[in-house]
């Protein structure tokens, strides 16, 4: 149900309806139900797509909250988590405040029926049938209320931007404090029940277990207790799907105001011609570009990039995808690549690097993107710590410096490279995966799923 100014002045307790609505399911979406309901973006249609987000947002936000408020080893009260927490109290408010479309003077004949608020992505046939513009007057009130909850979403995610950099300050500081008084959970539990990311570690090097884990000075100090470290997968992943509804929202809007410039292969924030060479090329490049700006080599590793197989090479291969969400991926792990291979042969090598290999493989599933570097690889026993957030080998950024939303822009040092790329792989369906040849270097599978039928793996 979409919750009205009138609604918000009844209930007059927001934390009563936050409470509410964090009990509703989430509507997951799959990349191929956006890009259905949204190839011509009618007033009409972006009128369904709005109800549909006056259901949806407040229920993924108020989970959020819920949880926010409820976190483990005292987070909750840590001033970086509380602001992030009034974050999405203020945009709960914000969406429970928004004029319902009745109190808009939007005729009820053009709106979805409450009972398929559920199925706004799914129900075009109603929007065909209805065909709800044959009066002009309708259609301008419709616009000028899209408009409005547009500018109302452009607000919430704009408030969102630092919301990762917040939290990293908070697990940085919890990390800070266990590392002083020695009482990271996952090494006192060791001894009693096992936790489940100091079981990872035991598979992965079980002769190290649990002796020299205690003296592992990297495990020890960052290693996170699983309880933390899904949830922060969890809320990484929500925010992910929030930002993703809201930006191809706001793009389709546009696009049916007319003010939209994006070329005819777009559907939003969608490209239906994703083509893997330029994500490839456009990451590498943008990768390079930071590398040279933090360490000033001049001839940096190059790219060797296979498409296809050997039997049969292709030029390039296209699919349905966000390519903002490859992009990141492809970036983060050049980076990694590129400094790996830098630290390795040092800056003296320069223009003598070994090349990073990128494989394209194109299946019926899946398309496969594996870049490989010789950088010396990941030590068995670190594997376990990579995927956890804000572990890093580089010499840490400091996070009140920086401005970046999602931590892309410097080389390395934030920890969140590889956790977060991982996330934007999984949401649509995909995967990332790690493979390390000690001594030698690193196999980094992207896994894309080309079906684009996954829904959005929420919790
Ligand atoms: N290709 C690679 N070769 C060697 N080590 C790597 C590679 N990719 C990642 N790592 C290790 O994993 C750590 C975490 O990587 P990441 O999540 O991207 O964070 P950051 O790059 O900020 O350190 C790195 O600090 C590094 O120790
Ligand atoms: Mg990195």
């Amino acid at each position: 149900m979409a919750i009205t100014c009138t609604h918000l002045s009844a209930a007059s307790n927001l934390r009563e309806m936050i409470q509410r609505s964090a009990q509703h399911a989430q509507t997951q979406v799959s990349l191929k139900q956006m890009v259905e309901f949204g190839s011509k973006p009618s007033p009409a249609t972006i009128l369904r797509g709005t109800q549909f987000l006056q259901h949806e947002l407040p229920i993924r936000i108020a989970k959020r909250v819920v949880e926010l408020e409820s976190l483990p080893y005292n987070l909750s009260s840590m001033s970086s988590i509380r602001t992030v927490t009034e974050w999405y109290y203020q945009s709960f408010a914000d969406l429970a405040a928004f004029p319902a479309p009745e109190d808009f003077g939007i005729p009820r004949r053009l709106l979805r029926e409450e009972k398929d608020a559920k199925i706004a992505f799914e129900d075009r046939k109603i929007h065909r049938y209805c065909n709800p513009f044959e009066d002009q007057t309708s259609l301008k009130g419709v616009n000028e209320y899209n408009a409005k909850f547009m500018e109302c979403l452009k607000a919430i995610k704009q408030r969102h931007d630092p919301v990762a950099q917040n939290m990293a300050q908070g697990i940085q500081e919890l990390k800070n404090h266990w590392r002083t008084t020695k009482s990271n959970p996952v090494l006192l539990s060791s001894s009693r029940h096992m936790d489940m990311t100091a079981r990872a570690f035991k598979r992965t090097r079980p002769s190290l277990y649990p002796s020299q884990l205690l003296k592992n000075p990297d495990a020890a100090n960052n290693l996170l207790p699983t309880d933390l470290q899904s949830f922060l997968d969890r809320f990484y992943m929500s925010r992910i799907g929030i930002r993703m509804l809201i930006g191809q929202h706001v793009a389709l809007t546009n696009a049916s105001l007319g003010r939209s410039t994006s070329s005819t292969d777009h559907v939003g924030s969608i490209c239906t011609k994703t083509s893997i060479r330029n994500a490839v090329t456009q990451a590498y490049d943008d990768a390079v570009g930071v590398l040279q700006n933090a360490s000033g080599v001049l001839n940096p590793p190059k790219i060797k990039l296979y498409i296809g197989s050997s039997t049969c090479a292709k030029e390039d291969v296209q699919f349905v995808y966000v390519p903002s969400h490859l992009h990141h991926c492809l970036f983060e792990l050049f980076k990694n690549s590129l400094r790996a291979t830098v630290e390795r042969y040092g800056l003296d090598a320069d223009g003598e690097y070994p090349p990073i290999k990128v494989v394209v493989a194109e299946g019926n599933e899946d398309i496969t993107i594996k870049v490989s570097d010789e950088g010396g690889g990941i030590r068995r026993s670190g594997l376990p710590l990579i995927w956890t957030y804000l572990y890093t080998t580089a010499e840490k950024q400091e996070l009140e410096k920086t401005r970046y939303s999602d931590f892309r822009a410097p080389m390395a040092g934030f920890g969140y490279g590889l956790p977060l790329s991982r996330l934007y792989s999984q949401y649509w369906g995909g995967d990332l995966r790690v493979i390390s040849l000690e001594g030698f270097g690193t196999d980094a599978y992207v896994h894309l799923n080309r079906l684009s039928n996954s829904d959005e793996p929420l919790l």
